[in-house]
């Protein structure tokens, strides 16, 4: 089912043909989506493959089955040159002629899939920044030329939040009737004290992480003289979506282990496009000391540490 408010909205942002073209395939593939993880327990669809990814990730079935759907949808736009996945290696070269490259994770949170966990289909749409056949330096080069951004999120509600650079939108998913503007304009709220990181890695952890979730658990007694609560849904998409319509934080850190200092979440498919929306919303989004946006990576598949949400709260985190 195609939709005419997200059509309508993205005209509203003077969204090229290309690139409204993109954008609605993407939501048509997530309405499709929606549909398989929420008979995914009855089809026998939850639970592992025998395979791993490129990252060494046991795959799930369902992830599988996003990254197929997603590939076979977007193959077919002649404005897409390549794609690039995070169940796939390579880039996947598409028609060298098209504008633009498409990185998503197909399925983010998937560990979730076992216990009807909310669940989510990140994307990122980037501008070509050269002629020929996409090579994976060009797509590292023009991390940055990011046209738009979003995700949808599979929970009680199946919604969609994008972006192409201005307006954030969040739509909600009508059964038999696409998705359905819900809010245009959608801020990160402010003075919600509230975090989400996974407190099992404490060991692993900066300083100044130790030192931010410290001074949150002193609550009012503490340097923040506030009481502070805890979310962690073991999906970024989830974690991030809370954030994003109820203000706070999320972090994931690099973890500095034995083996060497390590992030775990991806840039081009995880970090860039999120990236995007929150600061579109008036949030922020940093890497270290530098927005997360002006990051370069070396490869199609780099992590990147993260720390985002409302701007006072990652403030507070950043040491400001
Ligand atoms: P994915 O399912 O795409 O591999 O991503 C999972 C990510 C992210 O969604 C989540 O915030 C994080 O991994 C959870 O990590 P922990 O297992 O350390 O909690
Ligand atoms: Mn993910
Ligand atoms: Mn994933």
């Amino acid at each position: 089912m195609s939709s005419t408010a997200l059509t309508g909205w993205l005209a509203s942002q003077d969204a090229s043909q290309h690139l409204t073209t993109i954008l609605c395939t993407i939501a048509s593939a997530g309405e499709e989506l929606a549909e398989i993880i929420r008979n995914a327990p009855i089809a026998g669809n939850v639970g592992a493959t025998a395979a791993q990814n490129v990252q060494g990730e046991v795959q799930k079935a369902l992830d599988v089955i996003s990254n197929d759907l997603l590939l076979d949808r977007l193959a077919a736009i002649p404005s897409i040159a390549a794609m690039v996945s995070e169940e796939m290696e390579a880039p996947v070269l598409n028609a060298e002629t098209g504008q633009y490259i498409v990185c998503f994770d197909p399925l983010d949170g998937s560990s979730n899939t076992d216990c009807n966990g909310p669940v989510g289909t990140i994307f990122s749409v980037l501008g070509r920044t050269a002629t020929g056949a996409v090579t994976e330096a060009e797509i590292c080069r023009g991390a940055r030329v990011q046209v738009a951004a979003g995700y949808i999120i599979y929970g009680p509600a199946t919604q969609l939040v994008i972006t192409t650079g201005t307006n954030v939108a969040l739509f909600a998913l009508a059964q038999g009737a696409g998705f359905q503007l819900q809010i245009d304009g959608v801020r990160v709220p402010t003075g919600t004290r509230e975090f989400a990181i996974n407190a099992a890695h404490r060991e692993s952890w900066d300083e100044r992480t130790r030192r931010y979730v410290d001074a949150c658990q002193l609550g009012s007694k503490g340097p923040f003289a506030a009481s502070y609560t805890m979310r962690w849904m073991g999906a970024m998409v989830a974690d991030v979506h809370r954030i994003l319509l109820k203000g706070g934080l999320f972090a994931y850190p690099a973890l500095v282990t034995a083996d060497g200092v390590k992030p775990k979440l991806r840039f081009l498919y995880e970090i860039n496009p999120i990236a995007m929306i929150l600061e579109c919303a008036g949030g922020h989004c940093y890497s270290g000391d530098t927005p997360s946006q002006q990051y370069v990576p070396h490869t199609i598949h780099d992590r990147v540490p993260v720390v985002l949400g409302a701007p006072d709260e990652v403030a507070r985190y950043q040491g400001e």
